[in-house]
Formats: C-alpha cells, structure tokens, sequence
C-alpha cells in the first residue's frame, strides 16, 4: 500500500463544492434530532430544517459533480462479505458508530441496488483477516440510501482512521474508495489520506453518526421531477446477446454456487439475489468467471 499510489489532496476547495451538493441532499435525510457537531464539523441542511419536510433530492443537486475518487484497496480486502448491515453485537467493544448516506449517478439521482462492501479494523486496530469480523455487504434501497452499523475503527502504524468500501452499481465497474474522520491528528501527516473522502461525523450521546454521500460515474437522465429511481442500466453488448444459462433474475445464490451465463461457468462470490442488470459478466464483485 504505496502512498504514492494516491494523490494527495490538502486543499479545502473540494470538501466545499461536496457540501454544496450535501446541504441539500442531507435535508431529504431527516432524522428529528440535532445532535452536537463534533468540533469543527460541517453543517448538514439537516441541522438546520430541524424536522421540516422532506424536499425533493435534485433541484438543488448540482449535475456533473465529479465522482467519488478511487483509493487503493490495501491488503487486507477478503470476498465473500457476509450480507449485513451491522458488523456489531451488543458485547462488542468499541465506539458505536454509524455511517450512512446515498449513492447518486451523475445526474444527482438516487441510485437503488448498489452493492457497498465495508470492512474495517476493530478497535485495536487489527483486521480480521481469518473470518469476517467488521467485514459486510449491503445494497442500497429504493431510494438510494444505506446505512451502516459498526464501531469506530481503531488506529494502526502509518495510516489515519478510515473504513474501507467497495461500490457497485448494477452493471457498472466496481468503485474501491475509503471514508475518512475529520479532526483525526493522522489526517496531515497520512499521505493517502484525502479531504474529499471526509465524512460528517457528529456526538449523538455516546456514539458517533458519520454520514457522506457517494457519487458514482453512472450516466444518468435528469427529470424535472425528481422521484428517487433507479437509473436504466446501459445496454452493453452482453446483456442484448441471448444470453442461455442457469442464471435467473429473482433468485438468490450463495457465496459458492455456480451457474452458466452466456456459454460460460461462474462462481458466486457473494450471496445475493439476482437482478436483470446483474448478469455474472457485469458484476465482478458477484460473480467470478471459472
Ligand atoms: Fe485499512
């Protein structure tokens, strides 16, 4: 895990255009409460519409905000994530933390049935690289939304506090990229450490709501009414070829079974159930070609 793999970006420009995006996206999240920031934090438009209603998502979104930048994968990725949305039990030591937030295409919408795959260190620092201790995979709702529960990851040598995450979006290439802390003394001194990976991190009692948004560069149409969809996956020339096989949208496979598709044997690499843009070519995360 060279720093030289990543850029290092030490400017604040980037973190303001995100939060002009953010403001108003984060209202549509509204949980009712407002707790403290934590010092130095950023502003939600949710802090400040209280428990207003909920406003449309894309008027205000700005369309071709970059995508979310890539980051190295480091050593310590392992396939087959359970499906989970809590990495936790309640024995679990640590700082309860919860990230959550909303995949967008390019255009600011919403997009549903992204694959997020987390894994992280446990408060020691270490990783789990036997088993599938703070390692999980989810999908995003219909509205684009997901939510994460886990603990605030501990430190280790060389690098400033992070999670790991792995996007997909049904039919698209897979996005590896890593969520950061703001106020981490680590953060200037981490050379693969980057100011637009930062996420909002607040106090709610004794636990920790971090949130961030990503954007993934999914081509998308925008509509002047703006209801929360799932963008139309691009034709590809393996989805328009008849394809034949054993694969079937609507079922769910296991970590393990193998199918056909296309004239070609795959193997499951992560339990899921099966969507017309998910076809086993698509989905590297998925689906590994035997
Ligand atoms: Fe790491």
């Amino acid at each position: 895990m060279s720093a030289s793999e990543e850029p290092v970006n030490g400017t604040d420009g980037p973190i303001d255009r995100r939060i002009s995006r953010k403001t108003v996206l984060r209202a549509a999240a509204v949980l009712g409460t407002a707790p403290l920031l934590v010092g130095g934090g950023v502003a939600l438009a949710r802090d400040r519409v209280g428990t207003g209603e909920m406003p449309e998502f894309t008027p205000a979104c700005h369309d071709g905000d970059a995508p979310t930048i890539e980051q190295t994968e480091g050593p310590y990725f392992k396939p087959n994530s359970p499906l989970r949305t809590s990495l936790i039990t309640d024995s679990t030591p640590g700082t309860r933390l919860t990230v959550s937030g909303y995949v967008f295409g390019r255009a600011c919408l919403p997009i549903a049935n992204v694959l997020l795959d987390f894994w992280q260190a446990d408060v020691n620092g270490a990783y789990d690289n036997t088993g599938f201790s703070f390692r999980g995979h989810q999908f995003t709702n219909a509205q684009g939304a997901f939510s994460l529960t886990t603990i605030v990851p501990g430190l280790y040598p060389g690098r400033t506090r992070h999670i790991h995450v792995k996007l997909q979006a049904p039919g698209r290439p897979v996005l590896t990229t890593q969520l950061y802390f703001p106020n981490e003394p680590r953060n200037s001194t981490d050379t693969i450490y980057d100011a637009r990976l930062l996420m909002n991190v607040r106090q709610v009692g004794s636990a920790k709501e971090g949130t961030y948004d990503f954007v993934l560069n999914v081509p998308q149409t925008p509509t002047p009414t703006s209801t929360p969809t799932s963008p139309t996956p691009t034709p590809t020339t393996t989805q328009t070829t008849p394809p034949g096989g054993t694969w079937t949208p609507g079922t769910f496979y296991n970590a393990g079974d193998r199918v056909t598709y296309g004239g070609a044997s795959y193997q499951c690499l992560q339990g899921h159930t099966a969507i017309p843009g998910w076809e086993p070519p698509n989905v590297p995360a998925l689906w590994r070609r035997l």
